[in-house]
């Protein structure tokens, strides 16, 4: 049976465009207002360690404007862990960070680092914060995470997006039996990254996804046509697909 299919959307650029000038404007919190009233499921944010978009204080704004579930992607450190534990979000999702990057440019290790990981994914557990791990769609990612017990995985679909002709054929298939296998071994398959209205379909039919986040495209896409008209945009692709 194939369920609805949840819409996170990352607002991590508007906060983007905001800091370029240094004021508050544009403020993630209206953008979050915006998803909620256009059908978005949930918020996501990346509090990076050099908060070069998201800051601590918006954490707490956003929490606190929208009745939408937060989604709080951060790095594996003492820092982000004290900091979600003081707030309390939804979600977690851990990724990988590195400074020097763009964006995050690959999946988690978690099946080299299951001894950092399991420490601090235990805290947010017994904090009741539902933990993911954003893993390439790798078979030892996926059982590194079902031994370190993590309700969700958000699989990369970077390799995906930037794949090219019969590439992108390959990288589906990929993501599709390891969205099949965290399914059938109790973990919730979430899927992100580099996704826009011309890839997202493909994803969104793989009948075990629960959730996309998708942020970058949207933004950008809403500079032309507004947030609203894109995350609806966005919405009806998906639920077309499935
Ligand atoms: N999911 C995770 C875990 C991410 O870190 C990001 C952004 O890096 C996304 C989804 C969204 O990716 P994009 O901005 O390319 O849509």
């Amino acid at each position: 049976m194939t369920f609805p299919l949840r819409l996170g959307v990352n607002i991590d650029h508007v906060a983007t465009i905001r800091n370029a000038r240094g004021g508050d404007h544009p403020d993630p919190v209206r953008a979050a207002e915006i998803i909620a009233r256009a059908g978005g499921d949930g918020v996501t944010a990346h509090l990076r360690e050099d908060r070069r978009h998201i800051r601590d204080d918006d954490v707490r704004r956003i929490q606190a404007a929208t009745g939408l579930p937060l989604n709080l992607e951060m790095a594996a450190t003492d820092e982000m862990l004290e900091i979600a534990l003081a707030h309390g979000p939804h979600a977690v999702c851990i990724v990988p960070e590195r400074r020097e990057e763009r964006t995050t440019e690959g999946g988690l290790d978690a099946a080299g680092q299951h001894n950092h990981l399991h420490p601090i994914v235990r805290k947010l557990e017994d904090a009741g914060i539902r933990v993911s791990l954003f893993i390439g769609p790798e078979e030892r990612q996926v059982d590194a995470a079902l031994r370190l017990g993590v309700p969700v995985v958000e699989f990369h679909t970077g390799e995906y997006a930037h794949a090219e002709g019969e590439q992108v054929a390959a990288e589906l298939k990929r993501i599709a039996d390891m969205a099949a296998l965290a399914a059938k071994n109790g973990i919730e398959p979430h899927a992100g990254h580099g996704l826009t209205y011309a890839n997202v379909q493909p994803i969104a039919a793989i009948p075990q996804l629960a959730e996309l986040n998708i942020g970058h495209f949207l933004i950008g896409e809403a500079v032309f046509v507004g947030l609203e008209a894109a995350v609806r945009r966005m919405r009806d692709l998906m639920d077309a697909a499935r």
